[in-house]
């Protein structure tokens, strides 16, 4: 196969990466929108697709000159096409459908959801065959899911967040101690200043049977311990205090979350020996310590992508490409993007 090229608009990343036919990287380019949310503190849906429209064609044809790759030499087209918001979904599939009739290739729709949840099996990234099936932990801004991945476009739900996502709490949390948006980043450094034992912050169900997850108690407990002070503007250190006790707080749940994962994958899937985390979260380096040393615990073996690949990239959005292209999963040109697409229900390859 020739050259893919991926495109990523479903939240306020665009983002547009070219790959060879073996999955090694060619060219990617991201361009997050912060400063167009900044003022908001939050994703604006209009803003988002907005800016998609004004900075995806340059970022494409930029990928595409940086990979020294042109239309003709392209085998095929990966547009994220859900879940997500839609109008920026719109622009990236509709963009990706053009290029696709233009130059006769075929088209994939890729789920978003998936291309974090394969991005761990992009060749190079580690020592380890990340062979199906593997344990999932996708935690982002918008999803905590504990996945078994069985196959390419199989997926079976063991857990996921019965309220805010993870990431979710760390952006409304940063919000709350005033840190500027997005607050994932900046909250991770704040709390490395501060001590993790100095507020008693709930854990959200630990010890409860399988891995579900929940945040919103959490980050009211921390909304009112900050009220509690009565007006009193915090101190830089009882900032950085907060940051570290609610983050050690998301530590412990995530560990206990991924310690009863691995149990179920076990009894489920017993040849089974890694856990991927993938998503924005996947970023920060505690989350990534606690996991490693959880998954470690049950004899498994935990994978993230670099952190460049965590985040919303479009090189995750090529690689699914890929992989859905080799296994003959080619979508439909009238495919219409949709905002709301569980992995449960993809079309996957015949095992
Ligand atoms: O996967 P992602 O880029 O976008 C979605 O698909 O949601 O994840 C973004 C989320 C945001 O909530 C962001 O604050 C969080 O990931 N995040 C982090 C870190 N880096 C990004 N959360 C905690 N620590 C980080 N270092
Ligand atoms: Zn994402």
């Amino acid at each position: 196969m020739k050259p893919i090229l991926g495109i990523e608009t479903s939240c306020d990343e665009t983002a547009s990466a070219v790959l060879d036919a073996h999955g090694q990287i060619l060219a990617e380019v991201v361009f997050s929108q912060t400063k167009e949310h900044a003022a908001f503190g939050g994703v604006v849906p209009e803003i988002a697709a907005r800016a998609h429209l004004k900075y995806l064609p340059e970022l494409v044809r930029h990928s595409m000159a940086k990979a020294g790759v042109a239309c003709a030499d392209l085998g095929a087209v990966a547009a994220t096409s859900g879940p997500g918001l839609i109008g920026g979904l719109i622009v990236g599939c509709q963009f990706g459908k053009g290029v696709a009739i233009a130059n006769d290739l075929p088209f994939l729709a890729i789920n978003h959801l998936e291309a974090h949840a394969l991005s761990a099996r992009l060749p190079g990234l580690s020592d380890h065959d990340v062979a199906f099936p593997y344990l999932l932990m996708l935690l982002s801004g918008g999803h905590s899911l504990c996945m078994a991945v069985t196959g390419l476009g199989h997926y079976q739900r063991l857990g996921g967040t019965i309220d805010d996502a993870v990431g979710e709490a760390f952006d409304k949390v940063a919000k709350l101690l005033g840190l500027p948006w997005p607050g994932g980043p900046a909250l991770e450094a704040l709390a490395a200043e501060g001590d993790p034992r100095a507020f008693a912050f709930p854990r959200p169900m630990l010890r409860r049977p399988g891995c579900d997850l929940s945040f919103s108690g959490l980050k009211t407990a921390v909304a009112q311990a900050i009220h509690q002070r009565d007006g009193i503007a915090l101190g830089q250190q009882e900032r950085a205090d907060m940051a570290a006790s609610f983050q050690q707080a998301v530590l412990e749940t995530l560990a206990d979350r991924a310690s009863n994962a691995c149990q179920m994958m076990r009894t489920r899937f017993p040849e089974a020996t890694i856990l991927v985390v993938a998503g924005g979260v996947a970023a920060n380096r505690s989350v990534r310590a606690v996991l490693t040393r959880a998954a470690h615990r049950h004899g498994f073996e935990l994978l993230a992508p670099p952190p460049r690949l965590c985040s919303d990239n479009a090189v995750m959005v090529a690689w699914a490409g890929l992989e859905r292209a080799r296994a003959g999963l080619i979508d439909d040109i009238g495919f219409k993007p949709v905002p709301r697409w569980p992995l449960e229900t993809l079309r996957g390859a015949t095992p």
